[in-house]
């Protein structure tokens, strides 16, 4: 067994790197759903009907914790699957705790009435079903008062990446942080809520100037998955060897995805 991770194509490489980082002896089993991607243009049933299939899948594979790797799954489609598809045994994970967590300075369990926290203007660049959804400010209010939160739908951006037009990518980058920055002058922290967008986040970082500090989702996301993984051994499989599946063209996706991480990755079809 291994621990899953999901995402709609190649962005869940970037947690994927972070976890395989912190935790080299665990094993992973990656699922991209390249031939259905982009997610975030979506509606929510569509969303959750090529969420749990991929679940499945990765269940199949002998995983029983899942982490989603997708923002736009865990806005959309997580706490369903958490209320009604989960088998006993079986665990599903999101993206966005770790994240909210560090922005709020608290734990996700912690209760106690929303309080002021350090940042007050956040920009936050996600695909557009999350950004309709506000689903990161409805939790984020549970937590925290007085955060001023200018969410940016940054269409195209994940077609251009799962597309390899990384000059395209890096040309979109510029003109949702210039269109955000239209709306919040001066944001204090950014993040970049889709797991595609840290293989752009030097353009991220240089449209948005060095006083501002950028969230960093996938180290967020494998520093809590280390955690989870002490408290929940029975959950850290015994698989050895670690594996790529994909719905789409595994010549075309393994490409890209050794491209992005810089280290052979050979993808296997669904
Ligand atoms: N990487 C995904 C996310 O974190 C999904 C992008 C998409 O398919 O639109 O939102």
């Amino acid at each position: 067994m291994a621990v899953g991770i999901f995402d709609s194509g190649l962005g869940g490489l970037t947690v994927l790197d972070a976890v395989s980082n912190r935790m080299p002896s665990q094993s992973f089993i990656y699922y991209g759903d390249n031939a259905n991607t982009p997610y975030g243009v979506r509606d929510t049933d569509d969303i959750y009907k090529l969420t749990t299939t991929g679940l499945e899948k990765l269940w199949d594979e002998g995983c029983d914790l899942v982490i989603l790797a997708c923002n736009t799954a865990s806005a959309a489609a997580l706490r369903s699957i958490q209320e009604k598809f989960l088998p006993n045994g079986k665990r599903c994970l999101g993206v966005f705790v770790p994240l909210i967590e560090a922005l709020t300075e608290r734990n996700w369990g912690d209760n106690s009435p929303p309080r002021e926290v350090s940042v007050k203007n956040v920009a936050l660049f996600a695909t557009p079903a999350p950004v309709s959804s506000r689903a990161f400010q409805r939790e984020l209010a549970f937590r925290a008062i007085g955060v001023d939160v200018e969410a940016q739908a940054c269409g195209g951006v994940v077609d251009a990446i799962e597309d390899g037009d990384l000059i395209l990518a890096e040309a979109l980058v510029r003109s949702h942080v210039d269109a955000l920055k239209r709306k919040m002058p001066f944001p204090e922290a950014a993040i970049l809520g889709c797991t595609h967008y840290p293989l752009l986040e030097k353009s991220f970082k240089e449209s948005l100037g060095p006083d501002v500090k950028v969230f960093s989702q996938a180290s967020l996301v494998a520093a809590s998955l280390q955690d989870y993984l002490e408290r929940h051994p029975n959950m850290k499989g015994a698989a050895t060897a670690s594996k790529f599946i994909t719905t789409g063209d595994p010549k075309k996706v393994s490409d890209r995805a050794t491209q992005f991480l810089q280290r052979k990755i050979d993808f296997e079809r669904f």
